[in-house]
């Protein structure tokens, strides 16, 4: 089967393709990318030339093609989400492989990377082997799984992990937990740097956080809740870039919550350490106020936090402090957040409002659709080494079209993720995907 987009507005940041024209898929690959204007320039130094070949499109009449006329529609490269929870194997009455990849594709993301807290988790190349085949079987995009850091995540003793990256893992976190013995965490770093993957943190002084359900601050002490303070995750970005510093491990920071986090990224990469950070659309969209009225599809760790942080945690991702927007996708079985708020999970549903919410971003000029592009694709499949991150003629054809200006209405009902736990109920969101294409794959 063959796929021509027609007058889309491509943007391939590492081709430095930002215009209107056409893509051809074949065969699962990229076969042709034309831009309109380029051609049109040509077509007045040249005479006019016979069908185009390698690299161009050929125009003809083929039963086999589909045609997509994507006009007034952005055409990328497929998102990538570095940070999901799938929850397969273990927790299928959460989500499986099946619908998370499904509720991936409806979200525009042709790759996700799937953290380690299954059960049993990720900590041996078993249990890598396992996802990676039933992502094959039933998976609706491409899967990479994220080894654990440490046995059973309990941060004691470290995992397998030269078996679990020869096995395919990609990246290696115990995320959920943060691994709180500094010796642990630097031997995990060190130990990486022979495979050259990143080591993901979760950032949480548990001494600090203990007990606590939300951010901390005037909004718990109201409530009655507990609260985590920023400190909590302050601390621990602090002795993990302290401990890159001294191993040249590849440290990545998982889900960027505070002003002060942003604060101190921003200092230790002018310093030239060699890290990455990601946030997630919850933090800059909504502030703890969310979780009034006990909201638990609001509690999310680390905690939803205040204004000024969703100000600082958009500007990072501005000037380039926070690389990725990742999901955190963490679903939960309705029942589960229906417990009072001391004892229900921690988690957002995000796959199906994360380009929505991101999209966000640009209509308030926050980012242009290139850093949208970057944050959401280019720099996760950097971080990781992953080979998916352009529209590049014989790359994978993973793309996403999207409707930029199209709204709608989040009813968590509608989401193809099992987990309908989500604080966006009822908001309406600006700009979705129309389609997205796996492989070749059209999913609409
Ligand atoms: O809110 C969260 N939920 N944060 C995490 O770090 C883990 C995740 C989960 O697995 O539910």
């Amino acid at each position: 089967m063959k796929i021509l987009i027609k007058n889309a507005h491509i943007i391939d940041p590492l081709q430095g393709i930002d215009g209107i024209g056409d893509i051809l898929v074949e065969e699962g690959k990229i076969k042709g990318i034309e831009q309109k204007s380029r051609r049109a320039e040509e077509q007045k130094k040249t005479p006019p030339q016979p069908p185009l070949d390698k690299g161009g499109i050929k125009r003809g009449v083929d039963s086999e093609l589909r045609t997509i006329d994507a006009t007034g529609l952005y055409v990328l490269p497929g998102l990538i989400d570095m940070h999901t929870h799938l929850r397969e194997p273990g927790y299928e009455y959460k989500e499986t492989i099946k619908t998370g990849t499904a509720a991936a594709v409806k979200g525009g993301f042709t790759t996700v990377c799937a953290m380690p807290n299954t059960n049993p988790v990720n900590d041996n190349s078993s249990v890598t082997d396992f996802i990676i085949r039933k992502a094959i079987q039933e998976g609706a995009c491409a899967v990479y799984p994220i080894g654990a850091i440490t046995k059973g995540q309990k941060g004691e003793e470290l995992a397998e992990m030269g078996i679990m990256y020869a096995e395919g893992c990609v990246a290696f976190s115990d995320d959920g937990n943060p691994v709180m013995n500094s010796l642990i965490m630097r031997r995990a770093l060190e130990y990486s740097r022979a495979f050259k993957v990143p080591i993901i943190s979760h950032c949480e002084d548990t001494n600090l956080s203990e007990g606590g359900v939300m951010n901390e601050g005037l909004l718990s002490l109201t409530l009655g809740l507990k609260g985590i303070p920023s400190e909590a995750e302050e601390i621990m970005i602090c002795r993990d870039l302290a401990l890159a510093e001294l191993t040249g491990g590849k440290l990545h920071i998982a889900h960027v919550s505070t002003e002060g986090s942003v604060r101190i990224i921003r200092e230790a990469k002018k310093r030239g350490i060699n890290i990455t950070a990601e946030t997630c659309p919850h933090y800059f969209s909504i502030t703890e106020n969310t979780v009034e009225g006990y909201n638990t599809n609001a509690k999310v760790n680390p905690p939803l936090r205040t204004q000024k942080d969703v100000d600082a945690i958009k500007q990072g991702l501005k000037d380039g402090t926070i690389d990725v927007i990742a999901t955190d996708h963490a679903p939960h079985h309705r029942d589960e957040k229906l417990r009072e708020f001391d004892h229900a999970p921690s988690g957002i549903s995000g796959l199906e409002t994360a380009l929505g919410l991101s999209l966000n971003l640009v209509h308030e000029d926050v980012l242009t659709m290139r850093q949208l592009v970057e944050k959401m694709a280019v720099n996760p499949a950097n971080i990781l080494g992953l080979n998916k991150e352009t529209l590049k003629v014989g790359s994978d054809a993973d793309v996403v079209i999207v409707d930029v200006n199209k709204e709608y209405k989040v009813e968590a009902e509608g989401f193809i993720s099992k987990g309908k736990n989500t604080p966006f109920e009822g908001l309406v969101l600006k700009g979705m995907p129309v389609i997205t294409i796996c492989k070749g794959k059209i999913y609409e």
